[in-house]
């Protein structure tokens, strides 16, 4: 494929490389998009489980639509585009991917320089004393455990609809995207802030910018390529292809 070519031969001269993901880079391992398939959980809309409001409402429905989707990342794994992406921080000096993912697939598929915008199943925070700890239980008991510091409620360490991003994660994925000579936006739809806007400021920043997105979406604008196929296909034969680029000294 023609674009596919152009875009290998925009991103392989690149120095610092950022890949920015979505759920559309999980979708081929099983986890549902959040915008595909009508967005809605047991009949809720997804929006409305993934609010502190909801789980102040009620701590055990939030509780358990993250207890499965944890379930369902565990029993997942990685895809060839995952895999991908992880064999592209051997091409570049500088490769980090800002992910808006909360599955932990990217660092299961090998990728050691993962920022992750909206959290992680992956973490427990406490909602009375902030205190945060790892915990890969899987099945999760069905009511919220209790902080083992205060003896507080403690809540998924993702981020929710109305809250900031995490100040740190948020500032490295600035300053990188700010920094990066190239960047490759995978399946998200781009439209939600401010996490899209990291495209806007490495397009604004000099950064050659490459989409692979079945569906064209509200980021496609500012890229200089876009490769309408889906992750799983088009990350291998990218990565085939700055492997041959590089190998020829180009
Ligand atoms: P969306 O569900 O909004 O968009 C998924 C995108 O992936 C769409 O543009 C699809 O066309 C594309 N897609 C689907 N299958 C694909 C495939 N196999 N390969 C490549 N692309 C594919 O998901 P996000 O953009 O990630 O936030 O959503 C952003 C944020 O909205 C999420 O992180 C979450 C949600 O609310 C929070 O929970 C804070």
């Amino acid at each position: 494929m023609k674009a596919l070519r152009e875009a290998a031969k925009l991103l392989a001269p690149c120095k610092s490389l950022v890949v920015f993901t979505g759920a559309g880079v999980s979708a081929e391992s099983g986890l549902a998009t959040f915008r595909g398939a009508g967005g809605l959980w047991e009949g809720h809309r997804v929006e409305e489980v993934a609010t502190f409001e909801a789980f102040a409402r009620d701590p055990t429905l939030v509780w358990r639509f993250y207890a499965q989707r944890r379930e369902k990342a565990q029993a997942a794994e990685p895809n060839p585009a995952h895999l991908a992406i992880a064999g592209l921080q051997n091409l570049f000096p500088a490769r980090v991917v800002v992910t808006q993912n909360v599955d932990g697939l990217h660092q299961r598929a090998g990728s050691r320089d993962v920022v992750e915008l909206h959290g992680s199943l992956w973490t427990l925070v406490c909602t009375c004393c902030a205190a945060r700890r790892q915990d890969h239980q899987v099945p999760l008991p069905l009511l919220p455990p209790l902080c083992p510091r205060c003896g507080g409620l403690e809540r998924p360490g993702v981020v929710w609809f109305g809250e900031e991003l995490p100040p740190e994660a948020w500032s490295r994925a600035q300053s990188v995207c700010s920094q990066a000579d190239g960047l490759l936006v995978v399946g998200t739809s781009g439209q939600v802030w401010p996490a899209a806007g990291l495209v806007e400021l490495a397009s604004h920043c000099g950064a050659r910018v490459v989409e692979v997105n079945p569906a064209p979406s509200a980021l496609s604008s500012l890229a200089e390529v876009h490769l309408p196929l889906v992750a799983g296909e088009a990350l291998p034969s990218l990565l085939a292809s700055m492997e041959e680029l590089r190998h020829a000294g180009i």
